[in-house]
């Protein structure tokens, strides 16, 4: 058992998002904060979690929600302030609580001091920072979009030039071709790390080594390169979780980044999973049905592809994603039960789970007027939309299904006035269903969604299993369910999920006697034939050297 030797701490402990705006206010502006999350932390600690990644709480004009940085070290002030971060990072510390920032390093502000010096002059040493392009007003280098839409060009008259931005204006694209601004990337990287943080999430990693002539934003020729540079200049030198997001990432390119010699990252973010209810070729927006057995066929791909040489990142939401139980699920009769089977199915899968600020109460999307959504994405996609005669009702479907601000509503707390998330006026609506779903309803509580995902952390730290065990997929072609097992040795679990809600025959015969139900959605179903509506069951049969 070599491997176990080599166990890295990030391999048996699970990640939980936060989205600091959205998450706990502590002084009554609408606005979540750092304080207001230390005062959650024994919350956390509850969960069992091990790393907490922190959304952007850098200084910022706040045009994308903090992914537009205009100092990379300090707090910006709505947050609170850099000793409150220090703050944070020892009380969390101290419950065995590691804390990942998040790097955005693909673009910046405009108004970090930068972009305002090298707006100044062509000469200006800091013109280089970002990228640009000679030409006339009104005709853009070439063709190529912004992510939150229009030309990914922007036209400065004074400098007869365009700076690239591949998401908001406010968003220009920083030059990864000049060293020096690696080398301040690289720097203020080594800063954060002597602060004592526990790692970084790295976003739109895989944009940065962009090449606009030839329309490359991911997977750019020299981006291996550049990744492999920084971690040999920063990562390397602490006992990091390192985790890209790599919309452009397949398993081949995900061996690179998460290559177990430390090359790179700890791991990656990939996206194909997540693509699957979008029409091909099309935008996010553009809805079509969502295939169970595709969703089958990419994590069987995943999970064997990387197995013993790469690490996988598992989750189902983010803040930048619909809410899995309304999304694929049930979020009606069945949401406990379905919630508690999502997560199931991802956190028996080898990987480090991520847990999404409120998936641990089984949280729902929102179903809001225009006027009542905040996202950039959203705002400016919906204009587009309108302006080019899409019908209202298809263009806010959309948005109901797929809008970011799903992820973005206040964190439900208890069912006081505005959730428990704030004094004030939330920043964003909170969702009308607060009143029941909500933490105060579920912590301690034996059935609840969250003693359930609690269980699903504790488990993997105990059992070897969930870290090591070789995934195989059984009945691949079963249209409803998803059932695999994990061998480590002699040790065997065995992982059955029923991703609908019919009741049907469980496909999955073994003599169940030899194994142990290590945890079950459904108590009262004492049939091991039946599997009833959403049902999830992990059993376990134990090596003698294994289990413990
Ligand atoms: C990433 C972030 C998203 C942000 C974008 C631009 O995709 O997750 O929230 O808008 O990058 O920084
Ligand atoms: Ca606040």
């Amino acid at each position: 058992m070599q491997k176990h030797l080599d166990k890295k701490w990030w391999q048996d402990r699970v990640v939980y998002q936060i989205y600091p705006r959205s998450f706990q206010d502590s002084n009554g502006d609408g606005i979540g904060d750092i304080q207001g999350i230390i005062r959650r932390l024994d919350y956390l600690e509850e969960l069992g979690i091990g790393a907490i990644w922190l959304s952007p709480v850098c200084r910022s004009p706040q045009d994308d929600c903090g992914y537009d940085i205009s100092d990379y070290q300090d707090i910006d002030p709505m947050f609170g302030s850099l000793d409150d971060m220090e703050c944070l990072i020892r009380e969390a510390k101290k419950r065995d609580i590691r804390i990942l920032v998040d790097l955005v390093l693909n673009h910046s502000s405009d108004e970090h001091p930068w972009f305002v010096e090298a707006k100044k002059s062509k000469e200006n040493p800091y013109h280089d920072y970002y990228v640009w392009r000679d030409g006339v007003a009104g005709e853009a280098p070439n063709d190529m979009k912004a992510c939150f839409g229009g030309s990914a060009w922007e036209w400065v008259p004074e400098l007869g030039q365009y700076y690239f931005h591949q998401f908001s204006v406010k968003q220009p694209d920083l030059n990864w071709d000049n060293p020096k601004v690696r080398q301040e990337i690289y720097e203020m990287i080594y800063w954060w790390m002597e602060k004592g943080v526990g790692g970084f999430r790295m976003d739109v990693i895989d944009q940065i080594a962009k090449v606009p002539e030839l329309k490359i934003t991911n997977n750019g020729p020299r981006l291996h390169e550049f990744l492999q540079e920084m971690s040999r200049e920063t990562f390397q030198k602490g006992d990091l979780l390192t985790v890209g997001e790599a919309w452009g990432a397949n398993t081949d390119l995900a061996k690179l980044y998460s290559n177990p010699d430390g090359s790179e990252f700890s791991m990656v973010f990939q996206f194909e999973h997540i693509g699957l209810d979008q029409q091909e070729g099309k935008e996010k927006w553009d809805l079509a049905p969502f295939s169970f057995l595709k969703l089958k066929e990419i994590m069987n791909k995943w999970q064997k592809e990387l197995y013993d040489c790469g690490w996988n990142s598992l989750f189902w939401n983010n803040h930048d994603l619909p809410r899995i139980v309304s999304r694929w699920g049930n979020e009606k009769e069945y949401r406990e039960k379905c919630a508690k089977m999502m997560a199931t199915l991802l956190h028996g899968m080898q990987g480090t789970p991520y847990i999404y600020q409120g998936e641990e109460l089984g949280m729902t999307n929102a179903e809001y007027e225009i006027s009542e959504y905040r996202d950039i994405e959203t705002l400016n996609m919906y204009k587009e939309r309108i302006a080019a005669g899409y019908p209202v009702e298809e263009v806010l479907h959309s948005i109901h299904v797929k809008g970011r601000d799903n992820a973005r509503t206040p964190m439900q707390w208890d069912d006081s006035e505005h959730a428990g998330f704030t004094t004030g006026t939330p920043w964003i609506k909170v969702n009308p269903n607060y009143p029941e779903i909500n933490a105060a309803a579920q912590v301690g509580k034996e059935e609840s969604v969250f003693t359930y995902y609690k269980t699903l952390v504790r488990l993997r730290r105990q059992y070897e299993v969930f870290v090591d065990g070789k995934f195989e997929m059984l009945f691949p072609e079963h249209p409803e369910v998803m059932a695999y097992t994990r061998i480590n040795g002699n040790t065997e679990m065995v992982v059955i999920c029923n991703f609908f809600g019919n009741k049907i025959s469980n496909p999955v015969k073994k003599d169940w006697g030899e194994y142990h139900l290590l945890l079950t959605n459904d108590r009262e179903n004492g049939d091991a034939d039946v599997l009833t509506p959403y049902e999830a069951r992990i059993y376990i049969r134990c090596g003698i050297d294994t289990c413990h």
